[in-house]
C-alpha cells in the first residue's frame, strides 16, 4: 500500500494486478487453449489428406537405376528419390529374396514408413500402422490404402525401378 513517505512505484498503480492473478490460469481460459490447438492439428491433418488426395503424385516414366544389388543386404532396405522428383521411396529386400519398392508416406496422414526386418511388415509410427511388406497391403491400424508401389527389375548387378503397367 503506498503511503506519503513510501509512496508505490509507478508500475504498481499503472498496472494494479497481483502475482497470483497474474499467473492463474482459469479453467475456461484452459479450454480455449486446449480447443485452439486441437483445432489446429485438426486442420493441419486435414489439409496433408485433401492435398494428398488432390495433388496426387506425378506418374513415374520409364526404369530408373537405384543401387546395385549388394548395397541391400537381406533382410534391407534403401531409402530413395527418383530424378526429377520428390516422392521419397524405400526399396526392401525381403528375407525370401524377393524385392520390394514402396512410396515411403503412409496412406493415412502421409508419414514416413518403414520396414521391420524378419517381420514381413512394414510400420508406421504414427498410428500404429501396419502394411505387408509383400503385397503394400494394409493390414492394421487406421491406413485405409494400400501402399504406392514401383515395379522393381533386376538387370545383373543393378536395380532399377518402374511404374506397374496396368492392363
Ligand atoms: S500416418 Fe500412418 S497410421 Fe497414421
Amino acid at each position: 500500500m503506498a503511503d506519503e513517505t513510501n509512496p508505490a512505484p509507478h508500475w504498481q498503480t499503472d498496472f494494479p494486478i497481483e502475482r497470483t492473478e497474474a499467473t492463474a490460469v482459469s479453467r475456461r481460459d484452459f479450454a480455449r487453449y486446449l480447443c485452439l490447438v486441437s483445432g489446429g492439428l485438426a486442420a493441419g491433418s486435414g489439409f496433408v489428406a485433401l492435398k494428398a488426395q488432390l495433388a496426387p503424385p506425378a506418374e513415374v516414366v520409364g526404369e530408373h537405376l537405384v543401387c546395385k544389388v549388394n548395397d541391400v543386404p537381406t533382410g534391407g532396405t534403401h531409402a530413395f528419390v527418383i530424378a526429377g522428383s520428390t516422392i521419397p521411396y524405400i526399396l526392401i529386400r525381403l528375407e525370401s529374396g524377393e524385392w520390394r519398392a514402396y512410396e515411403q508416406k503412409c496412406t493415412h496422414l502421409s508419414c514416413a514408413v518403414y520396414y521391420k526386418p524378419g517381420t514381413g511388415q512394414i510400420e508406421c509410427p504414427c498410428h500404429n500402422g501396419f502394411f505387408d511388406a509383400r503385397t503394400g497391403e494394409p493390414i492394421a491400424g487406421p491406413p485405409p490404402r494400400p501402399l504406392p508401389s514401383l515395379e522393381v527389375v533386376v538387370k545383373g548387378e543393378d536395380i532399377y525401378v518402374k511404374a506397374f503397367r496396368h492392363e
